[in-house]
C-alpha cells in the first residue's frame, strides 16, 4: 500500500523583532500585517501573544548583531520608553554604561538599529524623545475610540505620509479645568473621566490584556498593521492607500 502525505506549509512570514514590546500592541499589528513576531522586554510580559524574550533591548540587539543572529530578521520595531518611565538603572543597562550616562534610550537604540542594516521603525509619542516624524498616525484614521497621536521614524525605507483626518469631537473628560464629552477616551492615567480598562480595550482594539499599565503603554494594533502593510507593499513595489 502506498501512502500519500499531505504537507501543509504555512505561508512564509517574514520575522520582525519587536523591541520594548510590552504586551504587544505593536507586535499584534505587525502579525496581522503578515509578520512572525519576536518580542523583547526587560519586564516579564506573560500577556505578550508571540515568542517572547525577557532581556534588556540594547544588550539583546548588540548581541544579535555581534553573533549574526540578526540576519534571521526582516525588520525591527522599537518603542523605547520615555525617560521617566524606563528602567535605565536596571541590570545590564548600567553595566554596559547605558542608563548611567544616557538620558534616553532612543539614541543608543537608533545607533544599534543603524548597525543592523535592516529596515526599522522607532515609535514615540508627541513631545518626547526626538525622532524624525516620517509618519504620524492618529486613532481617527482607523475610526478608533482614542486619538493617541504617535510618531514613527523609518530607517532604511520610506512610505507616503498619510493625511491627518479631522477629529470627530473631543476627548472625554477633564482637560485644563474644562469637562468635555466626546467620541474619544483618554487611554492614560486615572480619574477625571479617563477610560476604564474595558473602555480602553474596546477603544484601542486590544483584548488580550486587562493590565492597565500594558494598555496605556500600547499603540493600537491598527497603527503597526498599517505600517507593516506599507512596508511589505514597499518591498513588493506596490503602494498602500493612505
Ligand atoms: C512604551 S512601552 C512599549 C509598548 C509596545 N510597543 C506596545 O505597543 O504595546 C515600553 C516598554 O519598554 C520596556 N522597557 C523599558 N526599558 C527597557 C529595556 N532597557 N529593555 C527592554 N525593554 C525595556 C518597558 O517594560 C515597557 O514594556
Amino acid at each position: 500500500m502506498t501512502h500519500t502525505s499531505v504537507v501543509r506549509r504555512r505561508p512564509f512570514r517574514p520575522l520582525l523583532l519587536d523591541l520594548y514590546c510590552c504586551a504587544g500592541g505593536a507586535g499584534t499589528g505587525y502579525h496581522r500585517a503578515g509578520f512572525e513576531v519576536h518580542g523583547v522586554d526587560i519586564a516579564d510580559r506573560p500577556n505578550y501573544p508571540f515568542t517572547f524574550t525577557r532581556a534588556d533591548a540594547l544588550t539583546y540587539l548588540a548581541d544579535l548583531i555581534a553573533s549574526g543572529g540578526i540576519r534571521q530578521y526582516t525588520m525591527v520595531h522599537a518603542s523605547p520608553p520615555c525617560q521617566d518611565k524606563c528602567t535605565l538603572t536596571v541590570g545590564t543597562n548600567r553595566s554596559r554604561g547605558w542608563g548611567g550616562t544616557h538620558t534616553d534610550l532612543v539614541a543608543p537604540t537608533r545607533e544599534l538599529l543603524d548597525a543592523t542594516g535592516l529596515p526599522y521603525v522607532i515609535e514615540q509619542p508627541n513631545g518626547r524623545a526626538k525622532i524624525r516624524k516620517d509618519i504620524s498616525l492618529c486613532g481617527e484614521m482607523f475610526r478608533l475610540g482614542v486619538l493617541r497621536h504617535r510618531n514613527f521614524e523609518l530607517g532604511g525605507w520610506t512610505t507616503a505620509r498619510p493625511k491627518h483626518p479631522k477629529h470627530r469631537g473631543y476627548v472625554r473628560g477633564m482637560r485644563h479645568g474644562v469637562k468635555r464629552d466626546g467620541p474619544y477616551i483618554a487611554a492614560y492615567g486615572n480619574g477625571g473621566g479617563k477610560g476604564t480598562v474595558p473602555e480602553i480595550q474596546q477603544a484601542m482594539g486590544i483584548t488580550w490584556t486587562d493590565v492597565r499599565e500594558e494598555l496605556t503603554e500600547a499603540i493600537p494594533p491598527a497603527y503597526s498593521e498599517w505600517i507593516g502593510r506599507a512596508h511589505l507593499a514597499t518591498m513588493a513595489g506596490t503602494a498602500v492607500a493612505a
